[in-house]
């Protein structure tokens, strides 16, 4: 009965800093038939450094997509359904590679970095017994800083980087990760010299390798992850000479820009995996997972918003054909460009790094709850953070502030405090930094948002939410459907010419049912509270010096 309800499926790879999840929708319902996720190391060789191993990250797709293949067979699902599959990824990440071994460049720091920060770094062959890690540097990373600042000092104009991309110099975007990597990774050194080096964020990484990799793989991104590095002109739509010429990028390792809906290659697996099952299917989708998220969400009008909370939250407005250009730190970022004929789309963006992040961490480093799920357990024990305010400031802190040299503070304790008030102050700080690019937002586009649509995995989180509406006060709604991220690329990939088994009518997600959380407290509790935690954040200022 099924099989005859069911339309053409579409696959979506959605790889985030946490996890990798292969997600297959039923294009004519946007139902989410099933899905596969795995989640993913994140070394921290030293203080700052955040890192990952794009072979992993690969790996954990080819192990999704064979598992999720293995589900709709058990539901009786014939796979040849999959008829597109589309990428939504963690934006930013920085990889660079061999196009003729397909090997990454940048293998395994964890164990023999160099003591002083500025010196070359001792580059592992792979295969070597070192564990493997720290093969991409990941948007979170820090050890930029002071490339950051000595670029600070030479930039030609205070408004250079931000009037071609809408971005501060910040050690978040890619520019900057590769420009430590060329400086420091003798074998990329080398690779770029011998013409063998290719970048890429974590799209390029994946298509190039899913579409054949050192056998023809297609080297391109989309618009929107372009838009993350610092090298894009998100006017041109185009790599930016002078850019590269500053950040003294050789451009001929940039991979081609292309549409977010298009199809760029077939999936071409040399894979002993079952993930061969999808041999020859298009990727026609891509779009960094924040930009997915908005799709999949349905903004399409001037002036929609949403907020995804996975490692960290980040806030996107959709500002139509305009780049608006923000008075109080957000972003301005390509939205979409869905079909290489179809105009782009901008949004601003409020991009807050730490969120689910400060749970794993709870999790991981003070071992306070065993998973993730067990914070809404604590939290709803005691129903306050009794006076208790986390900054979980541990990569500093992004929108609005900007300021690199914030660490992460637990203030307000006293001997009543316990564990639960402490998970309780986590949820809030969620919500106040949501609050925080919120209240940005508003006084960027004159009109303040009636409600704020949200999506990711922290949503299930109930106490999260209701804490969000009365931080927020406006209503907070959650679509039924909560991988809007992957719903997005999905989108993107079955809607691209050529392959056409999606239209991007909103009236096709009609039936998707919606929860509303609407805000419990008084609106002079909010307040104080929320002016409380500014407090907070004042004292994690300064915290790091470079
Ligand atoms: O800009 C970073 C963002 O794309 C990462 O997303 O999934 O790790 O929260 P996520």
């Amino acid at each position: 009965a099924r099989k005859a309800a069911l339309g053409p499926l579409v696959g979506a790879v959605d790889q985030g800093t946490s996890s990798t999840r292969f997600l297959v929708f039923n294009s004519r319902t946007a139902e989410l038939l099933s899905h596969h996720q795995v989640e993913i190391k994140q070394e921290f060789p030293r203080e700052g450094w955040v890192e990952q191993d794009p072979k992993e990250i690969l790996q954990s797709v080819y192990e999704c997509i064979e598992k999720t293949c293995e589900k709709l067979r058990e539901l009786n699902i014939d796979i040849s359904n999959i008829k597109a599959i589309g990428v939504s990824n963690q934006r930013e990440t920085t990889v660079v590679w061999d196009k003729l071994t397909g090997e990454p460049l940048y293998n395994a720091v964890a164990a023999p970095v160099s003591p002083d920060p500025s010196a070359p770094v001792a580059v592992v062959p792979s295969g070597s017994s070192v564990p493997a890690a720290g093969a991409s540097s990941v948007w979170l990373d820090l050890r930029t800083q002071s490339t950051v600042e000595n670029l600070s000092k030479r930039i030609p104009g205070n408004n250079f980087v931000k009037s071609k991309t809408g971005l501060p110099l910040s050690t978040y975007f890619s520019a900057v990760k590769l420009r430590w990597i060329l400086d420091n990774v003798r074998k990329v050194q080398k690779a770029v010299e011998e013409n063998r080096a290719l970048f890429g964020t974590i799209d390029s990484w994946l298509i190039w390798s899913l579409t054949g990799g050192a056998k023809g793989g297609v080297h391109c991104t989309d618009v929107t992850n372009a838009s993350r590095t610092m090298l894009f002109n998100i006017h041109s739509l185009e790599w930016d000479k002078e850019l590269c010429d500053f950040f003294e990028i050789p451009m001929a390792i940039l991979p081609s820009v292309r549409s977010s809906s298009e199809i760029y290659g077939l999936m071409k697996i040399s894979h002993s995996l079952k993930a061969g099952a999808l041999e020859g299917v298009p990727i026609s989708g891509c779009l960094g997972d924040q930009s997915a998220a908005l799709v999949g969400q349905m903004c399409f009008q001037d002036g929609q918003a949403k907020n995804t909370y996975g490692t960290g939250c980040f806030l996107l407005c959709n500002t139509g054909h305009k780049c608006v250009f923000s008075e109080h730190g957000l972003l301005t970022t390509v939205a979409y460009k869905l079909g290489r004929d179809k105009p782009v789309y901008y949004a601003l963006e409020g991009s807050v790094a730490i969120a689910g992040a400060v749970i794993r961490w709870l999790r991981d480093n003070l071992g306070i709850i065993s998973t993730s799920e067990e914070i809404e357990k604590l939290a709803k024990e005691v129903g306050t953070s009794y006076g208790c305010y986390f900054v979980p400031a541990f990569s500093g802190l992004y929108a609005p502030y900007w300021e690199p040299s914030a660490r992460g503070i637990i203030c307000g304790l006293t001997q009543f405090t316990n564990k639960c008030h402490i998970a309780f102050a986590a949820l809030e700080a969620v919500c106040f930094q949501t609050r925080e690019i919120l209240d940005a937002m508003n006084r960027d586009c004159g009109i303040p948002l009636s409600h704020l649509q949200v999506d990711g995995g922290m949503t299930s989180n109930k106490i999260l939410m209701q804490l969000q509406a009365d931080i927020l006060y406006i209503p907070v709604v959650k679509p039924s459907m909560p991988e809007t991220t992957a719903l997005g690329a999905a989108m993107a990939a079955g809607a691209a010419e050529g392959v056409g088994v999606w239209s991007l009518d909103p009236e096709d997600l009609s039936a998707v049912t919606m929860e509303r959380f609407e805000p419990q407290i008084n609106a002079e509790e909010s307040e104080i509270r929320y002016s409380t935690w500014k407090k907070a954040v004042m004292k994690s200022m300064g915290w790091a010096t470079t």
